[in-house]
């Protein structure tokens, strides 16, 4: 009697073919779990008589082992035919992991508008070194070794590295192109620059777009046009700006300008650029011939546009790569 379960429960196991992990499951407990078939033969043995217990002994464990081995091959054949949605306890319903899309940092944005602006009216781009020699950041625009201005400037020098520093403008870019000798130039210059400030608005980084215009016949009224198209086009029509007389070593004349923004409901003024002719001293010393060619230069502080555009009072926030902050620069 026994002997035909057992051998009926062979032929049973082997007709089953679970079609996915729970059926699987449903059989394993059915041949193995505590229930199960298998341990109710182990069971039955006490019935069996002595003489016949060391043959039934061997059939039940032949059983077992077939049956586990049967039931892991299965295991292998179920989970490499899994789909997607396939009854396998998958819940379907939830949301897939998404990839977070990124944006562009608002810094990176502004700086692509003034490179626009600017492209708009013919200037190219021009890039530089982070680290140059002070002939280049300083000496070449009018401020020699222990000329008073270079103290304009909270430098940081470079060590083990002679006479070189952290560029405290992209202004030499500018001599660069200077000393290439191919005129007219129209170009600007973006980039990273290092000063040795630290608070609300100055970080010991920042980021400038300096720009130069050198040609015959160059005047302050070119500078002055070029500026009000930069303005309308980066803040609107009607924008208020002024221009303030101030001293730079390598412009002369010289100017500030300065926009009027809203500031806690009072309106008040923003500097966001330092300008005007480029000194004939600089141009002689980048091997121009100043009485042929005049020109004009400027410099835009990136942080005090972006600043002004999304009414930003602490330059810090766009340095601690806060996700709350970047997040609200990606468009819907
Ligand atoms: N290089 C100046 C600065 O970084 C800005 C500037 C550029 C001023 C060109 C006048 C002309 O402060």
């Amino acid at each position: 009697m026994l002997k035909e379960k057992i051998e009926k429960a062979y032929a049973e196991i082997k007709a089953t073919i679970p079609q996915s992990e729970a059926e699987l499951e449903e059989l394993r407990i059915k041949l193995l779990g505590k229930k199960g078939l298998i341990p109710g033969f182990y069971a039955q043995l006490k019935e069996v008589p002595n003489e016949q217990k060391k043959e039934f002994g061997a059939l039940i464990n032949n059983l077992k082992t077939e049956a586990t081995d049967w039931l892991e091959n299965l295991k292998t054949k179920v989970v490499k035919a899994r789909k997607p949605g396939a009854d396998d306890g998958t819940d379907m319903t939830l949301p897939a992991n998404f990839l977070s899309i990124g944006g562009m940092h608002p810094l990176s944005i502004v700086r692509q508008e003034l490179i626009n602006i600017f492209g708009r009216i013919g200037f190219d781009i021009s890039e530089g070194n982070e680290v140059v020699d002070e002939w280049t950041n300083f000496t070449a625009l009018n401020m020699p070794h222990d000329h008073p201005a270079r103290d304009m400037q909270d430098t940081f020098f470079v060590k083990n590295l002679d006479q070189h520093v952290l560029r405290t403008h992209t202004s030499g870019v500018q001599v660069q192109e200077m000393l290439k000798g191919k005129l007219p130039i129209r170009t600007i210059s973006p980039g990273m620059v290092f000063r040795k400030d630290n608070d609300a608005t100055h970080s010991p980084f920042f980021h400038q777009i300096e720009g130069l215009y050198i040609d015959e016949k160059v005047s302050f009224k070119d500078l002055k046009q070029t500026l009000y198209y930069f303005v309308k086009e980066q803040f609107g029509e009607g924008t208020k700006f002024r221009l303030r007389p101030s001293y730079f070593p390598f412009t002369e004349p010289s100017a500030e300008m300065d926009i009027e923004w809203n500031k806690n409901g009072e309106s008040s003024w923003m500097e966001i650029l330092g300008c005007g002719m480029v000194d004939p001293a600089v141009l002689d010393n980048c091997g121009i011939d100043s009485k042929k060619y005049s020109g004009f230069a400027f410099g835009i502080g990136v942080e005090r546009i972006a600043m002004l555009k999304y009414g930003i009072n602490d330059i810090r926030v766009f340095y601690e790569n806060d996700i709350r902050f970047l997040k609200q620069f990606i468009p819907a």
